[in-house]
């Protein structure tokens, strides 16, 4: 069987907020071929940050012929690929002309907080308080619905669109599928349930599109096109590739990244978790097919839907906005390092963080927070400061906030979470990940093949396709060589760590921008 399913391929996209990668996997989950490249970031005042969404799609489609000529070089046929799966960036809002599929703005990206002073409006409106049971989402600069409205506002070509009723809106996964069959020619506008459970405009109890919500953000629905709502795993929903290497081929999974890593993580049963370390760092967390309203400043969100007889799964999520890009910035603004993987080597410089704490609080802070008017600060310099310090610092800010995420989780779920798994780029490190386990106090469990988001919207169109149909057949994937590192300080050591940062959580709020 296993020697068959070597025989099987599926190409995973992969477009993530720093870049995007195209891999092919085989029926064992293995990759056979892949490429990656990293794209603009624009940041053009404080707190914004945009992304050319051509340049977003050129980058799939380099990283699809890169990938497939080599997966050709190794004797493969495209032929074998039976299907393609997307995963991306989660809340990234595009908006383009209905009538020529041309953008109309840059994409506002996930991170980005122009929209505060319009949340603080919305907070006081009527109705605001009732947003949090219809969509599982606190009002905030994070998901798309501030970012539409914030277009409309202040894009005079978005409002003309709008006024005229040829305003088409997208995440990244619709945006991408509306080129990838051929823009105006198939005019496919579509986006699955975990992604538009990131919107704010879907009612996560029944997955359908609210009148409610979208009144409540002021927008008239009949003026905005918005992408049809349909299951992550799909034969017929996605359509199919309308040119390049791969042209034919069917596209059949689609899930928001934090999505794919679960299932690609194989979080299948309630109560299982996994943390990927991105751009962000996002902690998902299984609940069943009933979504669970968090009380302690979590999202609740769709897991996955693998469609057909099966009922959509939700998820209690923990949603930091820094984790990757907090070493980026620490190479690219500081110029501590000269690439990111060399932070380890920097960090093991020192025994300890020297007494410093970075609340890495470049978008506010996310969850279990929700402070808008947080910025990045760090305290605790002294003349005796070096960068592995700072280095040290930045790690752990990220681990610091899964913790209070944990923490947050129990309480919502009555259920402590035993073991954490680990995957995204931060997690190859080692000193990191140690970390991490000590400040949570539970073992942190890696896979070796650390590609779990791909792997996830393979997963996805691989069951759209009738590679697997159950998914008990995908339980030796990824389970080879793990890495488990154990706690190897006193609870007492590591509470002592978490107060510090507590408070200097704390100290940063209401920062005047
Ligand atoms: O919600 C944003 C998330 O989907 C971005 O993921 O991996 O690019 O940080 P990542």
């Amino acid at each position: 069987d296993e020697e068959k399913l070597k025989q099987f391929f599926i190409g995973s996209i992969d477009q993530g907020t720093t870049s995007t990668r195209f891999i092919i996997f085989n029926g064992t989950g293995e990759p056979v071929a892949q490429h990656q490249i990293e794209f603009k970031q624009i940041y053009a005042h404080s707190g914004w940050h945009e992304h050319d969404p051509l340049e977003i799609v050129d980058s799939v489609n380099r990283c699809i012929d890169q990938a497939t000529l080599a997966f050709i070089d190794r004797g493969h046929k495209v032929d074998e690929i039976k299907a393609i799966g997307i995963t991306n960036q989660r809340e990234t809002t595009v908006v383009w002309d209905s009538n020529t599929g041309e953008p109309l703005y840059n994409a506002i990206a996930w991170p980005d907080t122009r929209t505060k002073g319009l949340v603080r409006e919305l907070k006081e409106k009527e109705g605001a308080d009732k947003l949090l049971n219809l969509c599982g989402l606190p009002l905030s600069t994070y998901p798309s619905s501030v970012k539409l409205v914030w277009l409309i506002n202040h894009v005079a070509a978005v409002k003309k669109a709008y006024d005229e009723g040829r305003l088409s809106f997208g995440t990244i996964d619709s945006w991408l599928l509306f080129h990838l069959n051929g823009k105006m020619e198939k005019n496919v506008h579509v986006t699955d349930a975990t992604n538009a459970s990131r919107t704010m405009f879907m009612n996560l109890h029944t997955v359908q599109y609210s009148d409610e919500l979208i009144s409540f953000f002021g927008l008239d629905r009949n003026k905005i096109k918005l992408p049809k709502i349909v299951p992550s795993s799909c034969p017929n929903s996605f359509g199919s590739m309308s040119d390049g290497l791969l042209k034919g081929i069917k596209i059949a999974g689609c899930l928001g990244d934090q999505s794919a890593a679960l299932v690609g993580q194989q979080g299948f049963t309630p109560g299982s978790a996994k943390n990927t370390y991105g751009t962000g760092c996002f902690l998902l967390y299984n609940v069943g097919d009933k979504p669970v309203i968090s009380k302690h400043g979590l999202l609740a969100t769709i897991a996955y839907d693998f469609g057909r007889s099966r009922k959509p799964v939700y998820a209690l999520e923990g949603s930091i906005a820094v984790a990757g890009s907090g070493i980026k910035f620490l190479m690219n603004n500081l110029g501590f390092i000269t690439h990111s993987h060399k932070i380890s080597e920097l960090a093991s410089s020192v025994p300890d963080n020297g007494g410093c704490v970075f609340v890495t609080a470049f978008s506010g802070l996310f969850a279990p927070y929700w402070i808008d008017d947080a910025k990045g600060t760090i305290f605790g310099i002294t003349q005796f400061t070096e960068r592995g310090h700072l280095a040290r610092a930045t790690l752990e800010a990220t681990c610091f906030q899964t913790k209070a995420i944990l923490d947050a989780m129990e309480k919502d779920s009555g259920h402590k979470l035993t073991e954490l798994a680990v995957d995204g780029g931060m997690s190859n490190s080692n000193l990191c990940m140690q970390t991490q386990a000590n400040i949570t106090g539970i073992p942190v469990d890696r896979p070796a093949m650390r590609e779990t988001t791909a792997l996830g919207a393979a997963i996805a169109a691989g069951f759209a396709v009738d590679i697997w149909k159950e998914f008990d057949e995908l339980k030796e994937i990824n389970q080879k060589d793990r890495m488990i590192f154990e706690p190897n300080i006193s609870k007492e050591e590591g509470d002592k760590m978490f107060k510090k940062w507590s408070r200097a959580v704390e100290m940063c709020r209401g920062w005047l921008s």
